[in-house]
């Protein structure tokens, strides 16, 4: 696949962006805005790269960066987030809700929504995962893979089964420059609204859960807390009927999902 070099002109002038650097080959675009993060410099930073070597995903994931996919990372500073530390969790929402709105005109009416807490699901399969981390030193870096322009046939063997490309769906490809504007265009809306009306956002991402109604298991180390998906809540927590009671699931992992009760 062709890459073309994204535009960083354009992106300081649509986007929220206020600094940009692109590169071919990155370990992780996350690890890279962490540093330049510590380093300091205008913000918010964006850092593109066309291959990472050692894309990390949450847990003990691991991100394919497929040939002509797009891998980013957001570095944020304390002034784009809200004072609630506890409302990382509606950051990391915006980002799969971004995604979501950025990409559903090139997809028309097929099934595409969210998974809680942040991947963006295409025909059942993924196609975008959000990795958030907060640096000690403050901040936040949004790491976003998103399965553009990239194709299953390059993929490992074992993804094929659960993972999805825009270009295997649509069969046309989309401009790295368009896409990044739009998916950040869509951010920066939500970024403003959870300050100004939070609930906004988490009502957003729970009308877009492909969970509800189906049973999950979330893990978070040695804890393990399994029932039907109630939703999302207003402070993004993931509403769990478990057999015992209804419960807020405010971090962990999803193991296990089935469309039947426990
Ligand atoms: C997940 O599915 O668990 C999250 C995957 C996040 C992948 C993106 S790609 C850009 C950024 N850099 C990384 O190392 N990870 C994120």
């Amino acid at each position: 696949m062709e890459w073309h070099p994204i535009d960083t002109r354009r992106l300081l002038a649509e986007t929220l962006v206020a600094r940009a650097e692109e590169h071919g080959c990155l370990a992780s675009t996350n690890d890279r805005a962490k540093e330049a993060l510590a380093d300091g410099g205008p913000l918010p930073l964006l850092v593109v790269a066309r291959r990472q070597t050692a894309g990390r995903g949450r847990g003990s994931n691991r991100w394919w960066t497929g040939p002509g996919s797009l891998a980013f990372s957001l570095a944020l500073g304390p002034d784009r987030l809200p004072d609630d530390r506890r409302q990382t969790g509606l950051v990391s929402l915006a980002a799969a809700v971004a995604v979501v709105r950025a990409v559903q005109p090139r997809v028309e009416d097929r099934t595409l929504g969210i998974h809680w807490p942040n991947d963006v699901y295409l025909e059942g399969r993924k196609l975008c995962g959000v990795l958030i981390e907060a640096p000690s030193t403050g901040g936040l870096i949004v790491g976003v893979g998103l399965n553009t322009n990239n194709t299953l046939d390059d993929a490992p063997e074992e993804l094929r089964p659960t993972a999805v490309t825009l270009l295997d769906i649509t069969g046309s490809t989309w401009d790295s420059t368009d896409a990044l504007v739009a998916v950040l265009r869509e951010f920066e809306t939500l970024l403003h609204q959870i300050i100004d009306q939070p609930e906004e956002v988490a009502s957003a991402a729970d009308r877009l859960c492909l969970q509800t109604g189906r049973t999950l298991t979330v893990t978070s180390g040695v804890n393990r807390q399994t029932g039907r998906c109630l939703g999302i809540a207003p402070d993004g927590a993931l509403l769990l009927d478990t057999p015992t009671d209804r419960r807020a699931v405010h971090g962990g992992i999803v193991t296990t999902e089935s469309s039947t009760h426990p």
